[in-house]
């Protein structure tokens, strides 16, 4: 369950795959996918510019939040997976990918749109957590603020030099 360029220096990390995902194989496949493709697209990115993962990669039953037994099973993939990709800009998407990554408890509407520097397994990178699209959907007046954190990866990528290829 991963998509986009393995290449990229901006990572993205959702929570875990749904029933869109679970048969097309690919994350953020669904309404949350779509919603996705359009914020990237608004700070001019898209899915052959950046990489895409889940917390969790497979789909817990009934759509319900991973556990923290199902988090903790799959942890030691997660943080091979960013030593692999190697990112300058991870990007954490909801409460699950910031409370994972992160090891708080944060809560997204507290913790989006900062910057943090962290050392994950032998990756240095640049973190930022924001709304998770699928919330988005659910609560639209949160847009204005999931805009002012992808303006802040757009001067980001900008400030890191990031080439992005087209
Ligand atoms: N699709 C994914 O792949 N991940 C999510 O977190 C939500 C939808």
């Amino acid at each position: 369950f991963a998509d986009g360029n393995p290449n990229s220096k901006i990572m993205i990390i959702g929570e875990a795959p749904g029933s869109n995902e679970d048969e097309q194989g690919y994350p953020f496949e669904g309404r949350a996918g779509k919603l996705l493709d359009k914020m990237l697209l608004s700070i001019n990115l898209d899915r052959r510019n950046v990489y895409i993962t889940n917390v969790v990669n497979y789909k817990p039953p009934e759509n319900r939040k991973p556990t923290e037994q199902e988090i903790e099973r799959y942890f030691p993939f997660l943080i091979k997976h960013i030593e692999i990709i190697n990112p300058k800009i991870l990007i954490l998407l909801g409460s699950t990918a910031l409370n994972t990554i992160v090891e708080n408890k944060e809560v997204i509407s507290k913790a989006r749109g900062k910057w943090l520097s962290k050392k994950i397994g032998s990756c240095s990178t640049s973190v930022i957590a924001s709304f998770h699209p699928a919330f988005l959907i659910r609560q639209q007046e949160q847009k204005k603020m999931s805009w002012i954190d992808l303006k802040m990866i757009r001067k980001k990528i900008f400030e890191l030099k990031i080439k992005i290829e087209k």
